[in-house]
């Protein structure tokens, strides 16, 4: 079936079942990730809540603990070894994710506290530049509200207007609509990859194509696409790129931006301090080159080592891998759950990924996610930071399962059981 179709009751979930395995070794994938083997409730962890945070290989904790325990230092600064060994090796992240990225420069990396950082980073810097009165930013309906509270705040600052262009019932964007906003040429294009709310995948390339034609520059939310398919920024041409490192199998408080040299080259830092100046006299300050002028202060060192060590594991295992195994785990997921009486899949896109948000009838998701976790098995109820997509479909909240690697077909079994329990409690 097409990931997002809605199957009848009696959709029989067996094809899905059978066939292939994962094209890596799931068990010895799993067996890298100690918090997977664990009871909740005494029963065994189900883990589905990886779109809001995904969980660490153990070379990523050895990496954050192994840097603590023998390589910390403050890095770009001292001619000590230990200095010298972290700087060397902080640089070679920013060149590995370069490469992850498929960046032109590594100097086009600049490293952020996550995705939220990096978008408000372009609002304040690009956009407080380049923006002015009456200009507008085109958003979608779909984007996190950190790819929509960032804008206002610009708005706020700079008289300029946001626009959000809308969605259709099954949660893809309107690209007549979007073109039609395009026209009206807004100063900057602002949309989410993959939406953590429904799945949606968007046709990035696509658009960016289009606002090019306009002269416009786009910046991707990449934060739950870069975990889970392979993302080339020179081939989408986009001009911003954000993601987070925790939900990429890396720590929290790290993340990503990418920016187009040229634009980057432009844009005034957004922050002073330490590390981001090239001169400081009491006078004034001139700024150090790219990517320095955008990371005033002493970064996020030990985090950017673990950051390193999960693009090492995503890159072994492959995200062409992942997105295989996951795109079948999202679509036995979405059939089993539609099977059951009373389920409403909200998002059903052509293109999805990951990412599986329900309502339940008579049920609250909140009440879903408490008995769900009574049987171990972890998913998201709320609105996912995306008030604007509940609004759209006209629900409070959605339940969420949203699947990393790791999981396994059995998993979405228990996700199926637990779902039957809700609704014999609730019947
Ligand atoms: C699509 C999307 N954008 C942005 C964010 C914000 O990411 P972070 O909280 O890591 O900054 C999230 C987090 O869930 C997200 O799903």
């Amino acid at each position: 079936m097409r990931i997002g179709a809605v199957a009848s009751e009696s959709a029989p979930t067996a094809a899905l079942r059978a066939g292939a395995d994962a094209p890596f070794d799931l068990q010895r994938v799993r067996s890298d990730f100690p918090i997977l083997h664990q009871r909740i409730h005494g029963c065994p962890l189900v883990y589905l809540d990886n779109a809001a945070t995904a969980q660490k290989p153990q070379s990523v904790i050895d990496a954050v603990s192994r840097f603590y325990s023998r390589e910390n230092a403050n890095i770009h600064r001292g001619v000590h070894h230990l200095s010298e060994q972290a700087s060397a090796a902080y640089d070679v992240v920013r060149e590995k994710t370069a490469r992850f990225l498929n960046a032109r420069a590594a100097h086009e990396v600049i490293f952020t506290r996550g995705t939220t950082d990096s978008i408000n980073l372009v609002a304040q810097s690009y956009g407080r530049t380049h923006l002015k009165a009456g200009d507008e930013i085109l958003i979608t309906g779909m984007e996190h509200h950190s790819n929509i509270v960032p804008w206002q705040l610009l708005c706020e600052q700079t008289g300029a207007r946001l626009r959000a262009a809308p969605l259709d019932n099954a949660g893809e964007l309107r690209l007549d609509e979007f073109q039609r906003l395009l026209n009206d040429r807004p100063r900057l294009v602002a949309v989410v990859h993959l939406s953590n709310a429904l799945g949606t995948i968007n046709p990035v390339k696509r658009l960016i194509g289009w606002a090019h034609q306009c002269g416009v520059p786009v910046l991707v939310d990449g934060a739950q696409s870069a975990p889970h398919i392979p993302v080339d920024v020179q081939d989408l041409d986009c001009d911003f790129f954000a993601f987070s490192g925790h939900k990429l199998f890396g720590p929290t408080g790290v993340g990503v931006l990418y920016g187009r040299e040229s634009l980057l080259e432009r844009m005034p830092p957004h922050q002073g301090g330490g590390g981001m100046i090239q001169t400081v006299t009491l006078e004034g300050s001139t700024w150090a080159p790219l990517p320095a002028k955008f990371e005033a202060g002493t970064p996020m060192i030990a985090q950017v080592m673990g950051l390193g060590a999960a693009l090492d594991y995503v890159n072994d295992v492959g995200l062409s891998a992942i997105a295989a195994w996951e795109s079948r785990l999202l679509a036995y997921a979405t059939e089993l759950v539609s099977s059951i009486a009373g389920t409403r899949i909200i998002g059903t896109a052509r293109l999805k990924a990951s990412v599986l948000s329900f309502v339940l009838d008579r049920v609250h998701p909140h009440d879903i996610g408490t008995v769900l976790d009574n049987a171990g098995v972890a998913i998201r109820a709320g609105h996912h930071c995306a008030q604007p997509v509940m609004q759209h479909f006209g629900v409070p909240a959605t339940a969420r399962a949203s699947f990393a690697f790791y999981n396994t077909l059995d998993e979405v079994d228990e996700l199926g059981e637990a779902l039957h329990t809700v609704k014999r409690m609730f019947g």
